[in-house]
């Protein structure tokens, strides 16, 4: 099938790229020029583990091309997806600026019928609002889809190329069709492709990320009552996850959710709620316990050090949201390190790739060339995301690096035994350790 995907952003150059590798014809727009130049070139613009090697074929074999060209993009595409940014507007809802300007731009452009989809995550009613504005100005068929992703950064390519279930939202028996051919490939073990109508596949993309968000927030609380009451969260997570009907994915307590995802869209299902006059309570609740739990460690690293952390220097692992990505938007690490530096702290940091994208927004903190290099004379240790390097460092070595063996954990790397054999003072989230139950009192 020949396919455009306007848009080369995250979610776009993962279509296009996949689509490309499932044997169709893909061309990706943008008004970008100097990033569309770069990718003709061969250079992708974002760490995604596994995709580069699928892109670098496309492109050799002919069957993944850029354009800045809406015009040529789309000519003769049978499906055209439209990946485009949408970002919190003024009042909290998703802005649809670009969706729109580009729907009205594609209207006199159409030539043949074609399926337009919406990918971007999009409030309910925006299929509607696409729809008629291509409609205004086309002279062909055309039907809107709306088809949205459950892409997580660091595994994307699996989660495309072997989705647990496609939504597509759409009334149309034709778009039913051509969107069924082309999601053949990709759910041949079985998984389901869901059709249903356009305003429910919009809420579920919602209802999904603001299910998994408030799944953590559950434990991160369950977490935060386990050191008061002297209970540890890691085995209150195995002794639910193993019911079926609970599961056990997204059950990890910790420093709380970041990412471009779940804030954002949490957020967006609170402001639909609340333009329909529903209080969605939980919502609220939800975002309530996430701001706080990110700063959850500061007032323990704060009384640790007597409430003074001038000349304090603080080694940071893990920059990124979340481990295998570089991406740092609405992460942990960084509103703590803006804290501690605030503070009076120096900080030196290590992420495997993260590093670059944190030294555009914070310059003042020595990024280092290793995890080991960041514990020179430190006076304690902060770990905000897990990557697997970190899971089993050599406890002796840091020890000897560290001015002070002091670890606070909020990933719940360490088991609390072997930590203590090491003779670290260790904080972690919600695990009863020796020193965090006389500090319980500052929450
Ligand atoms: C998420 C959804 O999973 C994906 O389906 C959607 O399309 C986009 O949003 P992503 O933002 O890439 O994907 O990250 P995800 O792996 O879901 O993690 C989100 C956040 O939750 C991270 O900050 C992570 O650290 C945190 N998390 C996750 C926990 O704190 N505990 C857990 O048990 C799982």
């Amino acid at each position: 099938m020949k396919i455009a995907v306007v848009g080369t952003g995250y979610v776009g150059l993962v279509t296009g790229t996949c689509f490309a590798e499932t044997g169709n014809q893909v061309i990706c727009v943008d008004i970008d020029a100097a990033k569309v130049a770069r990718l003709k070139q061969g250079e992708l613009p974002i760490y995604e583990p596994g995709l580069d090697v699928l892109f670098h074929r496309n492109i050799e074999e002919d069957r993944l091309k850029f354009t800045t060209s809406l015009v040529e993009g789309i000519k003769d595409a049978e499906v055209i997806f439209l990946a485009l940014p949408t970002p919190p507007g003024e009042n909290g809802s998703a802005d649809l600026k670009y969706i729109l300007g580009v729907a009205k731009d594609l209207g006199p452009l159409l030539e043949n019928y074609a399926v337009i989809v919406d990918k971007s995550t999009v409030p309910v009613g925006t299929a509607e609002k696409v729809r008629a504005a291509i409609a205004a100005n086309a002279k062909v068929d055309f039907d809107v889809v709306s088809n949205p992703e459950f892409l997580r950064e660091g595994v994307a390519v699996e989660d495309f190329m072997k989705p647990d279930r496609v939504v597509i939202g759409t009334s149309s028996e034709t778009a039913k069709k051509v969107m069924e051919k082309l999601y053949a490939p990709l759910v041949r073990q079985g998984n389901p492709v869901i059709f249903m109508d356009e305003r429910s596949a919009e809420m579920t993309k919602y209802a999904a990320n603001s299910f998994l968000a408030l799944k953590i927030t559950f434990m991160n609380e369950i977490a935060n009552l386990c050191e008061k009451v002297g209970a540890d969260v890691d085995d209150i997570r195995r002794g639910i996850g193993t019911d079926s009907r609970i599961g056990k994915r997204f059950l990890f307590a910790g420093i709380g959710y970041g990412g471009s995802c779940f804030p954002k869209d949490v957020q967006a299902l609170a402001k639909t709620s609340q333009e329909y006059d529903y209080d969605f309570r939980m919502l609220n609740s939800v975002m309530a316990v996430n701001d706080d739990q990110k700063k959850k460690l500061l007032p323990i690293v704060r009384k640790h050090f007597d409430g003074n952390l001038k000349g304090k220097k603080i080694a940071v692992w893990g920059l990124a949201f979340k481990p295998h990505t570089d991406d740092i938007r609405e992460a942990p690490a960084l509103e703590n390190i803006v804290a501690l530096l605030e503070e009076g702290a120096t900080v030196l940091a290590y992420d495997p790739e993260a590093m670059e994208n944190t030294k555009r927004l914070i310059s003042n903190v020595t990024y280092t060339h290793s995890a080991y290099d960041a514990l020179d004379k430190a006076d304690a240790l902060m770990i905000f995301t897990e990557w697997p390097q970190f899971r089993t460092p050599d406890f002796a070595k840091m020890a000897e690096l560290m001015n002070d063996k002091v670890i606070f954990d909020g990933r719940n790397l360490y088991e609390l035994k072997q930590i203590r054999e090491h003779g670290f003072l260790y904080y972690s989230i919600g695990r009863e350790t020796q020193n965090l139950r006389e500090l319980i009192n500052i929450y």
